[in-house]
């Protein structure tokens, strides 16, 4: 892919600047390949959990790839911060939302489509919530479920009505941040592991589902990222994680994120209900 995009860019400098798709011929055969540098101009993309970490680096991908965002958090001063690092910043919109909230999401996907002028068609579901607790004592499973599980369910359903009802060209995609710990497992995080193994299903059920309607479901498994999260963890739990990592360090954000961005854009316009993973290695 890299090397199609310096093509790209020596070919065509000035469609790169401007977002506009370039199209080349194939060098092998007749084939004529249509795409864009800038893959996701003109789209409008919902992010959750927008404020912070994962979900933030997300939204300045994606600002980057010519989207406009709606960032979306639980905590609205950090989903403004988000807003001032994203660049093209008058167009994009920041609210305050809780994914695990049905009457929130509705209406601030209502409020999307209002102020943008037209239903997002470009979602990430990144909010997430975590504990360290053995199950002998834990008592948070219903938070981390209802924030965790039930928020992307109920951020996908008023996605997908929205679009289905009020889209044009009701084309879509959808990334859920699940967990390599959703497939792996963890010691005293029974919560989280459960809720992120049941976004892996989710998001193969909804793939199924929506695929017929143009709706494509992928998801991301990330590892150990570095971020506001991670540091709960605390250094004593990430020094036992860390001889796991193949490549020997935690990942970053935008590391995420630009895969988060190719599963969002027609460069992966064959993937569907796919789990890539994120992790350097970890549990692979
Ligand atoms: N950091 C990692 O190592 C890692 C690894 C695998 C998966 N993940 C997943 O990536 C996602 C992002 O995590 P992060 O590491 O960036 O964490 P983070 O704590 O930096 O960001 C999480 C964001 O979600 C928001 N949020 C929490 N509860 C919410 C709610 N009810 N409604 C709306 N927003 C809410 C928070 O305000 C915060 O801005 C999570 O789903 C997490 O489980 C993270």
């Amino acid at each position: 892919m890299a090397t199609l995009y310096c093509q790209y860019k020596a070919l065509n400098a000035v469609a790169w600047r401007k977002c506009e798709p370039v199209v080349m011929e194939a060098s092998a055969d007749t084939t004529t390949i249509t795409t864009s540098p800038c893959t996701l101009a003109g789209r409008i993309a919902f992010v959750t959990g927008g404020g912070s970490g994962i979900g933030r680096a997300c939204c300045q991908v994606l600002a980057r790839e010519g989207a406009r965002l709606v960032v979306t958090d639980i905590n609205l001063q950090a989903a403004k911060h988000t807003l001032t690092l994203l660049p093209g910043g008058q167009q994009h919109v920041a609210v305050a939302m809780d994914v695990s909230d049905r009457r929130s999401v509705e209406d601030t996907m209502k409020s999307a489509q209002d102020q943008c002028g037209a239903p997002p068609s470009l979602l990430v579901n990144c909010a997430g919530v975590s504990t360290f607790a053995s199950i002998l004592d834990d008592d948070s499973w219903q938070k981390i479920i209802a924030v965790n599980l039930t928020g992307v369910f109920l951020v996908t359903q008023a996605f997908a009505r929205s679009l289905l009802e009020n889209g044009r060209d009701s084309k879509g995609a959808v990334v859920n941040i699940a967990s390599i710990l959703g497939k792996t497992g963890f010691a005293e995080m029974s919560g989280y592991t459960a809720s992120k193994g049941g976004v892996i299903s989710l998001t193969k059920t909804c793939a199924a589902e929506l695929a017929s309607k143009a709706i494509r479901v992928n998801c991301v498994l990330p590892g150990l990222i570095d971020t506001p999260m991670t540091a709960a963890v605390g250094e004593e739990n990430i020094k036992k994680v860390m001889p796991l990592i193949t490549l020997g360090r935690s990942g970053r954000p935008e590391e995420v994120a630009e895969v988060v961005a190719f599963l969002l854009s027609e460069r992966s316009s064959y993937m569907v209900g796919a789990c890539v993973e994120v992790t350097g290695g970890y549990g692979m």
